[in-house]
């Protein structure tokens, strides 16, 4: 992170500023059940303001729609509670990317204000990373400076995050210095043993990054999605679920929520991304649920708790059980795996060196 410009470098006075944040929030029934992601990017929105930045104009994705339109993966809920976190940087929110509404919206934000625009992934654009797209949207915000905070994004090449940055300068938002500098503390010579938790839903992400762990941890514990699915491996360090409490294989059973917990129980680190079952549904959530309760009762562990359905269910959780303590929340899911075994980061390559 030390070869890369960040906020602070610049000259934020009375420019546009575009602002990538990674708004990618858990919705159930239309609300926003964790709400991490939006409150992360605070920082680096009022340290703008308090520069002196003309406008911010926010960019961001929410799911995968497929460069389709689909209202119920709008960005407006989004919006409306980053308004209500911010009351005084009058946010307003508009449903497109770019074009002549767009421009108007952006010369009619006031001086100081936020502008909200929509999904970026309604557009095919953004998965292409595409030049002309990135463009479409430079130019209509009239922005002249690009930073990158959406942490938990930057593990993809997508216009948002590389194509955009041959538009204007680009630097570093103060989230993603700050994620980058708490992993690098907790991934630097991990206290052995190590173990690496992952469930999830995201199968074909996750799969890869499951054999490349295996090099660096001690144990890796698989549940969630990949392990319903049958996900085997001759690797002797994976541990992967054997049973589940369900026909429908929605969490992982007890046997192997027991044998996880031993895991967690002899750890000196965890790193802990996607959860081991369908723990939005209280149903399905035991094992995740226990395996929290376990890691956040572990005194003298490392523990990171990565991606956004662990965050927000640990979250949900440490807002019952008040003893429950971590050493790092991230925001970011695959882009913090990725960090830690190495692999390039797009998103954050493609920032101006210092
Ligand atoms: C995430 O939640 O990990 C990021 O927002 C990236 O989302 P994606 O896996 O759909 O690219």
């Amino acid at each position: 992170m030390e070869n890369k410009l960040t906020v602070k470098d610049i000259k934020v006075r009375g420019q546009n500023i575009l602002v990538r944040t990674d708004y990618n929030v858990p919705i159930k029934d239309g609300k926003i059940t964790d709400d991490l992601r939006i409150r992360e990017s605070l920082p680096t929105l009022e340290f703008l303001k308090k520069k002196g930045a003309r406008r911010i104009i926010i960019i961001s994705h929410l799911g995968r729609p497929g460069g389709q339109k689909d209202i119920k993966l709008s960005l407006a809920p989004v919006a409306e509670r980053l308004k209500e976190l911010i009351p005084d940087h009058k946010v307003k929110f508009i449903d497109d990317v770019s074009g002549p509404d767009v421009e108007e919206a952006v010369q009619k934000t006031p001086v100081g204000g936020i502008l909200v625009l929509e999904n970026l992934r309604f557009f095919r654009g953004e998965k292409e990373n595409s030049a002309e797209f990135a463009r479409e949207i430079a130019e209509c915000t009239h922005a002249s400076v690009f930073v990158q905070d959406g942490f938990a994004v930057i593990h993809r090449a997508h216009a948002s995050t590389s194509a955009i940055t041959t538009e204007m300068p680009s630097v570093a938002g103060l989230l993603l210095e700050k994620e980058i500098t708490d992993l690098e503390k907790v991934s630097k010579n991990p206290k052995k043993p190590f173990l690496v938790i992952i469930g999830g839903a995201k199968v074909d992400d996750k799969q890869p990054l499951i054999d490349k762990f295996a090099d660096i941890a001690d144990n890796i514990a698989v549940g969630g999605r990949i392990a319903a699915e049958g996900y085997t491996t001759q690797l002797p360090n994976v541990y992967v679920a054997e049973d589940f409490s369900d026909g429908n294989k929605q969490d992982i059973g007890e046997k192997s929520t027991e044998k996880i917990l031993d895991f967690v129980k002899n750890a000196k680190t965890v790193l802990w991304n996607g959860t081991l079952g369908k723990a939005e549904d209280e149903e399905f959530s035991k094992s995740s649920k226990k395996v929290a309760e376990t890691i956040g009762r572990s005194n003298g562990i490392t523990s990171v708790i990565c991606g956004g359905d662990t965050t927000g269910f640990v979250e949900n959780l440490m807002k019952t059980e008040k003893d429950l303590k971590y050493s790092l929340i991230s925001t970011g899911g695959g882009a913090a795996l990725e960090f830690l075994i190495g692999a390039s980061l797009p998103g954050l390559e493609a920032l101006d060196d210092k």
